[in-house]
């Protein structure tokens, strides 16, 4: 496989200990016209995963949102590399962007736009590569997530799988020092969530970027996680390992985590079913 060789664009000051958290998230609280996180704080360390988890509503996208500034909280802090980067203005939100990767839960990449554009466009906003070099890091990029063949495909024309790889793309183009996933392997089937999750895993093992992977999906959270935290009614109910978290005893959580296995298995005895049908169709059809 060409591992292509990544330079890293934006470097951390000068000065900042090797140790400190690449992210915290200080006592954060919002509310729409019900509150949706109460008091939510975690830290992220450097080439760290957290996976974030939590039933659908607790505001794990809202989260996310709040760390890169869509969302302004109503009170809390948000400080990346120890600099508060809560309400920042216009131009210092748009660097401090240019340093997060944010693949959001559906694919946003643009449709009139092929895939290799989509990652251009991205290149052009956040740095001043030259177009040569432009082009070798989209051409580096779409092949480290095995996407080498659709350079020139409109998003109408993958998979959706294709899709959550296109967006790991895009996001990794500007080689983040924190990347953030939202629900990177929902709505896929076990096998391509499993892939993703191996990408995931080796792009944070080759990059060494810190990440928050938002997931329902237990398997996914093992495999690319070091730590989980769960949110359930605005706080945080757990944080630990993903060991501690599956063997927990706590009646909310083994209900949550029950629910998220029964859905995995669900899942795979609907695909072994599916290409059980399918051999039996190909040998009948071989047969007549
Ligand atoms: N911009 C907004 N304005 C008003 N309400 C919002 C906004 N964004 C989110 N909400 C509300 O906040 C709550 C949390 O939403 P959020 O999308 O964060 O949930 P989630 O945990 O990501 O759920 P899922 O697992 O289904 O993706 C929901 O009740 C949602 O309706
Ligand atoms: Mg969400």
């Amino acid at each position: 496989m060409h591992i292509p060789s990544f330079r890293k664009l934006h470097t951390i000051e000068p000065g900042t200990p090797d140790d400190a958290a690449v992210l915290r998230v200080e006592h954060v609280a919002v509310a729409f016209d019900r509150p949706v996180l109460r008091d939510v704080s975690l830290e992220v360390g450097r080439g760290e995963t957290v996976a974030v988890m939590g039933k659908s509503g607790t505001g794990k996208s809202v989260l996310l949102k709040l760390i890169v500034g869509l969302i302004p909280p109503d009170s809390g802090k948000i400080l990346y590399h120890n600099k508060d980067v809560t309400n920042l203005k216009e131009s210092a939100l748009m660097a401090f962007r240019s340093d997060v990767g944010f693949v959001f839960q559906g694919a946003a990449l643009f449709d009139s736009m092929t895939v290799g554009e989509n990652l251009d466009l991205f290149l052009v906003k956040h740095t001043d590569m030259a177009p040569e070099e432009r082009e070798r890091k989209i051409i580096d990029t779409l092949d480290l997530v095995g996407l080498g063949d659709a350079i020139d495909k409109m998003p109408s024309e993958l998979s959706g799988g294709m899709k959550k790889r296109a967006g790991l793309a895009r996001s990794i183009v500007i080689e983040p020092e924190l990347m953030l996933y939202d629900e990177p392997t929902t709505g896929l089937d076990p096998l391509t969530a499993a892939s993703i999750a191996e990408e995931i895993l080796i792009l944070q093992q080759r990059l060494g970027i810190a990440s928050i992977v938002v997931t329902h999906d237990l398997p996914t959270a093992f495999t690319v996680a070091d730590r989980a935290v769960v949110l359930n009614e605005g706080y945080v109910i757990f944080s630990g390992t993903l060991n501690d978290l599956a063997s927990s005893d706590d009646p909310f959580l083994h209900e949550y985590l029950g629910a998220s296995r029964l859905d995995r298995t669900r899942h795979d005895q609907i695909i072994s079913r599916t290409s059980a049908t399918r051999t039996t169709d190909e040998a009948t059809r071989s047969q007549a």
